[in-house]
């Protein structure tokens, strides 16, 4: 830092004539400065007046002053060069590829602050200086800096196209109005830009409106997929608890059924039992009657034998084996045959609700945005009785 003495500063290390750093600095006697080149080519024009003046203060010299390279202007010159980055406009003002650059910058180039349509060239804010202060520049006019400047010549006549040929639908310049679209419908092309550009907001404004409309049809199928989901959840919650339900009853009924089996088992068993019983009775009367005649039968004495015969009973005759027919069979038949029945009546009417259920379709939906009174599903009821 101690070696960086004084602060350079571009601006002053400028020559005024071409506005560049001094090239080849020379000091003329009023103490301006300038490019030895600048000067020496702005004294050539004024040479045939025989005097030489200074373009800052307009002091004259005669003869024409001798120059000679200010070397320490020259040293100064390149010290700044080299700590460029210190001295130099902070990098947002160069032009970066997106900027429209200044045509007058050499080397690294300022952006552009204005373009000039007469002059066909852009300008930083150092160069476009003249444009504001001297009178020549007066009728230049001067736009928003802009890439597409030779869009606007004309490349016939290198003129400024400023008026719109209605005939052609085209641009042209004010020679071309004179030439080959003499007799044309012109306007200028600032009052046609009026007017394409109110049919270009009205068509904006249609696109707009459609974006609008489209953006709503867009959060109309958002709402559609919560419905759907919505929807689909409740049935499916639904469809299992009635599923479920079913698969209780079935349960339930299939432990009814074995109950019932097994019950009318025992009674029959009981009444086997009884039965069983009553037999074993009938059998030891009978086998005690059956010991009494055979007693009777080898007595000896026969007074004894007659008196006694005829209070010895006969067997009777109602004793048949066919009373114990319980018909058991039978029974069990019937229930495995209404068992069987429920199983195919269920099988049926399952298989024929599935059929039912596996032809439904979801109707395509289509582009159109009518809402459809929806079923409410709610009111199934899920309860199997
Ligand atoms: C709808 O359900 C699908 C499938 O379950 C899921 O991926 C999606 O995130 C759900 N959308 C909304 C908005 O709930």
């Amino acid at each position: 830092m101690a070696q960086q003495g004084i602060q350079l500063d571009q601006e002053k290390l400028c020559c005024s004539i071409c506005l560049d750093l001094l090239k080849d600095p020379v000091t003329i006697p009023c103490g301006h400065n300038y490019c030895m080149n600048c000067i020496e080519s702005c004294w050539d024009e004024e040479a045939p007046k025989q005097t030489h003046s200074c373009p800052q203060c307009r002091q004259t010299f005669t003869p024409r002053p001798a120059l000679v390279k200010n070397t320490l202007l020259a040293d100064l010159v390149e010290d700044l060069k080299k700590t460029g980055l210190q001295a130099a406009p902070a990098d947002h003002c160069y032009a970066g590829p997106e900027d429209v650059a200044c045509d007058v910058c050499t080397g690294r180039k300022l952006k552009a602050i204005r373009s000039c349509l007469q002059c066909l060239v852009s300008y930083c804010d150092q160069h476009v200086q003249p444009h504001y202060k001297s009178p020549a520049f007066e009728n230049h006019k001067l736009v928003h800096p802009t890439k597409r400047l030779k869009e606007s010549i004309c490349s016939y006549h290198e003129e400024v196209m400023k008026i719109f040929c209605c005939t052609d639908q085209q641009c042209i310049c004010y020679l071309c109005s004179m030439d080959e679209h003499k007799g044309h419908n012109t306007v200028s092309a600032a009052a046609e830009r009026t007017e394409k550009q109110r049919e270009l907001e009205v068509r904006q404004q249609k696109f707009q409106q459609k974006i609008k409309v489209r953006e709503e049809d867009v959060t109309l199928l958002q709402q559609e997929v919560k419905v759907i989901n919505q929807s689909a959840d409740k049935v499916v919650s639904s469809s299992e608890k009635i599923f479920t339900g079913l698969i209780h009853l079935i349960e339930r009924r299939r432990s009814n059924v074995m109950q019932h089996i097994r019950s009318q088992q025992t009674s029959l068993l009981n009444r086997v039992q009884e039965l069983q019983q009553q037999l074993e009775e009938e059998l030891t009367e009978l086998r005690r009657e059956d010991a009494e005649l055979g007693q009777l039968s080898h007595a000896e004495d026969h007074i004894h034998f007659l008196n006694n015969y005829p209070l010895l009973s006969s067997p009777s005759e109602s004793m048949n084996p066919t009373n114990i027919n319980l018909h058991p069979l039978s029974y069990f038949e019937d229930v495995m045959t209404a068992v069987s029945a429920v199983r195919d009546k269920l099988q049926d009417t399952l298989s024929e609700g599935w059929t039912k259920i596996s032809m439904m379709e979801t109707k395509k939906m289509c582009y159109c945005h009518k809402q459809n009174p929806r079923p409410d599903l709610n009111s199934y009821n899920t309860d199997v009785k």
